[in-house]
């Protein structure tokens, strides 16, 4: 398949309105969860994405049918549970799809799923997702790059899930998961807080699971026999909804974004007061009328409520045409900084220690040739585009398509100049 790439004229001022897709990282732990269901989900906000896609495949060879219809919502159903195998070649080219080991093992007794292998963020570990399942009773091996999970029945545990790094997201999901059908209670101490971890543990609770204190850093789970089929609505795509608020920014836009939870938020919107830059909040809906340059903010990124890390790239971007210096540290994932020399070639003045960052604010950017390495340092490069003058263009954007449904229909229809076309730069071998 050829790759894509986009080109973008920099220089237009976003304005208009647009609305926020359906969140990425609670659809696919809650894709992952039709895997216990007795009868047919029916899932809406599900945002169309390559992820989406990856999973669906993953889910219809694990025996569940996955249709979306017209309206856009998804159907699923366990057709056949004789297949407990997600295989390398779909699992290694997305981590998200890890978080099908929990609820195959308490609902079949049985699962092999390939180890999912570093990505571009670094040495992603699984440890505290296996330390959780070993604690309900699993036994785990690893054999040929692949986890092989078994277990008769599960059994309610206390589980401490904090790891080096703090909570683990889809750890948490995994864990819940299998405890929902596990025989007793569950605590899960140090769990993670994230919006994304309480839309899951809604649509268990909506499938019949009893869980509290999902969105705290202790969650309480009663097994419960069977788990029933459900409709539900996935929240909000919070990374999404704060991505265009900074694109609208960098381009000293104004623009009203529709769909978003804004109490999902606050510590982003808190660095944006930091920062000079106003918005108007009302319900679902987030106002942004940019006026000057951003000024310096510091941003250490954290497990939520903190800054998140999957904004520290887009938020580099635009802090890379503020007043002032400003500094970023990604505790979270030390090396997800592969878009730092990409934005230095677009001429932003970026000073690197570790995994912190000075940023010295300029007026200018340049456009020019850059390559995307993950998702959010594909869509940091989009926005610099934005702002930059003449053109940039940013390739392998199947990184961008992963995460942003219809990104740059979206960013069109507030004014940008952007467009997709086939990339026909050779693609070369890695420069050692
Ligand atoms: N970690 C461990 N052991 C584990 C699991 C994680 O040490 O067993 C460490 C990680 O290495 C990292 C930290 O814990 O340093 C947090 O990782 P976490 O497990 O929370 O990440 P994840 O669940 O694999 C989700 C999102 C990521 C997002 C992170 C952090 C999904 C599908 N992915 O990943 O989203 O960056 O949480 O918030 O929910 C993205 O959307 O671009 C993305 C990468």
């Amino acid at each position: 398949m050829a790759l894509e790439k986009f080109i973008v004229v920099g220089g237009h001022r976003l304005k208009g309105e647009v609305t926020v897709s359906g969140s990425k990282n609670a659809a696919l732990p809650i894709l992952a969860a039709t895997l216990l269901a007795e009868g047919s989900c029916s899932l809406g906000n599900i945002p169309r994405l390559r992820d989406v896609d990856v999973l669906a495949r993953i889910l219809q060879t694990l025996g569940v049918s996955v249709e979306r219809d017209p309206l856009g919502r998804i159907a699923t159903k366990v057709t056949s549970e004789e297949n407990s195998v997600a295989p390398y070649e779909l699992v290694s080219t997305m981590r998200a799809s890890f978080c099908v080991l929990g609820p195959l093992l308490a609902k079949r007794g049985f699962a092999r799923v390939s180890l999912p292998g570093g990505c571009a963020l670094g040495d992603r570990p699984v440890d505290l997702h296996l330390k959780g399942l070993r604690a309900l009773g699993a036994e785990i091996t690893i054999e040929h790059g692949y986890v092989v999970a078994r277990a008769k029945k599960l059994r309610g545990a206390n589980i401490y899930l904090g790891g080096q790094s703090g909570s683990s997201v889809l750890g948490t999901a995994n864990v819940m998961m299998a405890a929902a059908l596990a025989e007793g209670q569950t605590v899960i101490e140090h769990a993670a807080c994230e919006p994304e971890v309480e839309d899951l543990a809604n649509f268990l609770k909506e499938m019949g699971a009893s869980i509290e204190g999902a969105g705290s850093h202790r969650i309480h789970i009663r097994g419960v026999r069977r788990l029933e089929g459900c409709t539900y609505d996935v929240i909000p795509d919070r990374i999404e909804a704060a991505t265009l608020l900074m694109a609208a920014a960098i381009t000293g836009g104004e623009v009203t974004i529709r769909n978003i939870e804004p109490t999902h938020l606050e510590a982003v919107f808190d660095k944006f007061r930091e920062a000079g830059i106003v918005l108007g909040r009302n319900c679902r809906v987030v106002t942004i009328a940019m006026q000057g340059r951003p000024k310096e903010i510091e941003v250490s990124t954290l497990p939520y409520p903190g800054f998140p890390t999957d904004l520290q790239a887009p938020m580099m971007a635009l802090m890379s045409k503020g007043e002032g210096a400003s500094v970023f540290t990604d505790g979270i994932y030390p090396d997800r900084l592969s878009h730092v020399a990409e934005l230095k070639r677009m001429g932003a003045r970026i000073l690197r220690v570790n995994n912190t960052c000075v940023v010295i604010g300029g007026e200018k950017l340049q456009g020019a040739p850059v390559m995307s390495s993950d998702l959010r340092a594909g869509a940091a490069l989009v926005l610099a585009g934005l702002a930059a003058e003449g053109e940039t263009h940013v390739r392998r954007i199947y990184h961008i398509d992963r995460g942003y449904e219809n990104f740059e229909g979206k960013l069109r229809s507030l004014g940008a100049v952007i467009k997709r076309v086939e990339d026909e730069t050779p693609e070369k071998p890695p420069t050692v």
